[in-house]
C-alpha cells in the first residue's frame, strides 16, 4: 500500500482485522452490581480532567506508605514523568506484611499442580510472610543482593516465582522475570541487557504431562551471557519436588546453588522491608518492539502498586473474600500486575495453576475453579477460542459460580465473546475486556463492570483518569463514531506507565513519544500523547474497539513477538538468504507467523531447509515463535530501492488480493508465490 505521502507502509495486523458489525449492549447481571467495589457513576467524574493528577491519590492511597508523597504528578522533565514524588513504600510490605493482623491465617496463593493426582497448595499470608523473609534473608546474606541490584528469573507457574519476587521488592533489587516457554538464548539477552550476575530458576516444571527439564535453559543463558560479556556467578536453582533434584542436566560446580538445601538455614530471617521511594525501580519486563532487541520495560514502585491495586480493586472486583484465578502466565505483564502485584495487595486468595489449561482435557478449568470456588476468572482469547473447541460443552458439566471474568491480549471476536459469556459464564458474570500493554503496567481502556454496559468485541471506554484519542497519521483526532481506524494515543501520563526502557532513554522517547509529541520544549504534558502502537476506532458512545498492532509487532496467542526478531533467527540458518515475517490469522491463536525465506545461490528448497528455519525460530525464541508455514520462494517482491513488500506477502499467505504491485521492481514472482498457496 501506498498512502498520501508516497511512503510504502508495511502490512499490518490492523490492515487484515476482521471488520466486525457494531454490537449490542450487555448490561452486567443485578447480582453483580449490587456486591460491587464500584458501582458509583461519580467516579467518571472525580477521575474527570479537571482533577488530573490529583484523582490518582484515591489509588495511592489504598497503599501504605512510610511516608507520604508532597508531589503528586511531576512533568518537569517530559516525558519522563515522576509520580507520587517524596513517597516512600515497599510493595513486598503492601502484598504480605500489612494483611498480617486481619487475614494471615487467609490463603495468598492456592498452588494447581499440573498432575491432578498432586495435592492442591494453599499457602496462607503467614506462610507467605515467613517464605519470602526466608529467602530474602538467602538472597541478601548468602548471595549479597543489595538495593538496586539486578536479577534475571527464568521460573514457571510455581508458588516459588511470587516468593522470589515479592523477597526481591523486600530487598530493593530489581527483578526481571522471562517467560518461562523463552528458550535460554532469549533468556540471555535479557540477562546482559539488565546485567544481572545472578539467574534464578527451576530445575523442572509439568506441561502437557511431561516434567520438562529447565535447568538445561539456564546452562546455555549462562554461556551464552558470557559470550557477550556479562558473566552469571550465581545459578539459582529451585526444585520442583524440595529435595529431590529432578532434572537430568548435572549441577555445574561453584556456580550452581540448590536453594532448597541452604534454605532451611533461613527459616526464622526476618528482614526489614527496604523504604523505597516511589521513582524507584520495582521491576523490568522485557518486551518485544520494532527493532530486533528487546527492550527492559522499567516500572517504578510508587505508581506501579498504585495503579495495579487501584485497578484490580475497581476493575477485576477484588475483594478480600473472593478466590481469584488468572490463568495468564507470571512470565508476562499481566501475571506481574494481575496474579502477584494488583491482587495481593488487595489481600485476595490468587490461583496459579503450573499447566496446560486443556490438560489432561478441555475440563480441568472448570473442575480447577469448582474444587477451589473461584470467583473471578481471568484468561485471554487465545485460551477461549481453544477450550471453545475442545470443550465447547464442558463448563455446564461443573459447578462453579463466576462472578466476574476477564479478557485480556488481543481482540476478542464477538462470537467467542458471547460462548464465554453464555456458556462459561452461565449469564451469570459481568465480563471486561482490558486493553493494555506490558509498558502500560495497568488496563487503559475497560468497561467498569459495576457501572458500563459491554459491547462484545470492544475494550470499553479509557479508564478513569485515562483519556485516550486516536489520531490520524498527521496527528488530528479522529471523532468519536466516524467508523475510520486510526492510531490510538493516550494524552496523558498516569501511575502505572513505564517509566522508560531500560538503560535507554532515547529508546523511550522515539518509541512511544517521536511520533505525536507536538513540540519537543514543551513542558506541558498535553503536548506529549503516548503512541501505543495499535490501530483502533471508537464508536459513538465512546467504546474503543482495538483492531491490533499497526508497527512489525506480531500477536501470536496473546504474545508479542518482533518481526525482526522472527527473521533474525531465521538467517541463523546458513541456507537462507533473506527471511521476512508476516502475521496470518488463526481460528485458534488470533495470528501465527508465517515466514518467506529465499536461499542463497545454488541451494535447493527441501523440507530439510524447512524443518531447519522451524527449529531455528523455536531454538532462538520458543515454541510459541513456530512459524505456521515455512514458505521457501524464488524472490522475495521487493520495491525498485530494495525493500521487502511485506504487505504483499501477507495479503498471499491471508489469501487475499494482493493490491496494487505496480510499484514493484519484480512483480512476476507475485504470482509464482500465489501458486505456491
Ligand atoms: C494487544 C498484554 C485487543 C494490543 C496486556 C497491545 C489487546 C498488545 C488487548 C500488548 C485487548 C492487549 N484487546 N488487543 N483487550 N489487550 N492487546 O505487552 O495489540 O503483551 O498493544 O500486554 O496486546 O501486549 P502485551
Amino acid at each position: 500500500m501506498v498512502n498520501d505521502k508516497g511512503k510504502e507502509k508495511n502490512v499490518s495486523e490492523a490492515q487484515i482485522a476482521v471488520h466486525w458489525k457494531e454490537e449490542e449492549l450487555i448490561h452486567p447481571p443485578a447480582s453483580f452490581v449490587e456486591q460491587a467495589n464500584m458501582k458509583d457513576a461519580d467516579i467518571l467524574k472525580r477521575f474527570g480532567e479537571a482533577n488530573f493528577p490529583e484523582c490518582f491519590r484515591e489509588y495511592a492511597d489504598m497503599l501504605d506508605w512510610y511516608e507520604p508523597w508532597n508531589k503528586t504528578l511531576d512533568t518537569s522533565n517530559p516525558p519522563f514523568w515522576k509520580w507520587f514524588v517524596g513517597g516512600k513504600l515497599n510493595a513486598c510490605f503492601n502484598c504480605v506484611d500489612r494483611h498480617l493482623p486481619k487475614y494471615k491465617n487467609k490463603t495468598a496463593l492456592h498452588f494447581v499442580p499440573e498432575p491432578e493426582n498432586e495435592a492442591v497448595q494453599h499457602i496462607t499470608f503467614q506462610e507467605l510472610y515467613v517464605r519470602v523473609n526466608a529467602f530474602a534473608a538467602f538472597l541478601r546474606d548468602y548471595c549479597g543482593l543489595k538495593r538496586g541490584d539486578r536479577v534475571t528469573l527464568h521460573m514457571p507457574m510455581v508458588p516459588e516465582l511470587p516468593i522470589t519476587m515479592l523477597a526481591c521488592a523486600r530487598l530493593g533489587v530489581i527483578h526481571s522475570q522471562v517467560f518461562s516457554g523463552f528458550s535460554g538464548r532469549a533468556c540471555a539477552d535479557r540477562i546482559v541487557d539488565s546485567q544481572s550476575r545472578l539467574l534464578i530458576t527451576t530445575d523442572g516444571y509439568y506441561r502437557g504431562g511431561t516434567l520438562l527439564d529447565h535447568k538445561e535453559k539456564a546452562d546455555i543463558a549462562a554461556d551464552q551471557a558470557a559470550e557477550h560479556g556479562q558473566k552469571v556467578e550465581k545459578v539459582l536453582i529451585w526444585e520442583r519436588y524440595p529435595g529431590k533434584y529432578s532434572s537430568p542436566t548435572k549441577l555445574v560446580e561453584g556456580r550452581d546453588v540448590l536453594v532448597n538445601d541452604l534454605l532451611p538455614q533461613y527459616r526464622r530471617a526476618r528482614v526489614e522491608p527496604e523504604k523505597m521511594n516511589a521513582e524507584d525501580v520495582l521491576f523490568l519486563m522485557y518486551t518485544s518492539g520494532t527493532t530486533g532487541k528487546p527492550k527492559g520495560a522499567q516500572h517504578s514502585t510508587g505508581g506501579y502498586m498504585a495503579y495495579v491495586t487501584g485497578t484490580s480493586k475497581y476493575v477485576q472486583d477484588i475483594h478480600p473474600e473472593d478466590v481469584y484465578w488468572c490463568m495468564a502466565d507470571i512470565g508476562w505483564i499481566t501475571g506481574h500486575s494481575y496474579i502477584v502485584y494488583g491482587p495481593l495487595s488487595l489481600a485476595a486468595s490468587s490461583v496459579i495453576y503450573e499447566g496446560t489449561p486443556t490438560f489432561p482435557d478441555a475440563g480441568r478449568p472448570w473442575r480447577i475453579a469448582e474444587e477451589l470456588d473461584v470467583n473471578i476468572f481471568h484468561t485471554s482469547p487465545t485460551a477461549v477460542r481453544a477450550l471453545r473447541r475442545v470443550g465447547p460443552d464442558e463448563p455446564a458439566k461443573y459447578n462453579y459460580n463466576f462472578k466476574h471474568m476477564t479478557t485480556v491480549g488481543e481482540p476478542i471476536e464477538p462470537e467467542v465473546w458471547r460462548w464465554y459469556y453464555n456458556v462459561v459464564g452461565g449469564k451469570k458474570a459481568a465480563i471486561v475486556d482490558t486493553w493494555w500493554q506490558t509498558e502500560t503496567g495497568g488496563f487503559l481502556c475497560s468497561t467498569l463492570p459495576g457501572i458500563h454496559p459491554m459491547k462484545p468485541g470492544s475494550a470499553g471506554p479509557g479508564m478513569p483518569g485515562i483519556y485516550p484519542a486516536i489520531l490520524d497519521d498527521d496527528g488530528k483526532p479522529l471523532p468519536a463514531g466516524s467508523n475510520k481506524a486510526g492510531n490510538i494515543v493516550i494524552q496523558n501520563p498516569w501511575p502505572g506507565l513505564m517509566e522508560t526502557i531500560w538503560g535507554d532513554d532515547d529508546r523511550f522517547v522515539q518509541q512511544y513519544y517521536s511520533r505525536y509529541c507536538r513540540d519537543k520544549n514543551s513542558k506541558d504534558w498535553h503536548d506529549w500523547p503516548y503512541f501505543a502502537g495499535d490501530g483502533a476506532m471508537q464508536a459513538s458512545d465512546g467504546y474503543f474497539r482495538i483492531l491490533g498492532r499497526i508497527d512489525d509487532v506480531i500477536n501470536v496467542a496473546g504474545h508479542r513477538l518482533g518481526t525482526k526478531e522472527l527473521e533474525s533467527a531465521a538467517l541463523t540458518v546458513d541456507e537462507i538468504g533473506e527471511a521476512a515475517v508476516v502475521p496470518v490469522a488463526d481460528p485458534v491463536k488470533g495470528k501465527v507467523p508465517h515466514i518467506f525465506v529465499s536461499l542463497k545461490p545454488g541451494i535447493e528448497p527441501t523440507e530439510e531447509v524447512r524443518r531447519k528455519v522451524s527449529d531455528a525460530l523455536s531454538g532462538e525464541i520458543g515454541p510459541i515463535a513456530k512459524p505456521g508455514r515455512v514458505w521457501i520462494v524464488p524472490d522475495m517482491p521487493k520495491t525498485r530501492s530494495g525493500k521487502i513488500m511485506r504487505r504483499v506477502l501477507g495479503a498471499i499467505a491471508n489469501n487475499q488480493p494482493e493490491g496494487d504491485i505496480t510499484t514493484l521492481a519484480n512483480p512476476d514472482v507475485v504470482k509464482k508465490i500465489r501458486e505456491m498457496s
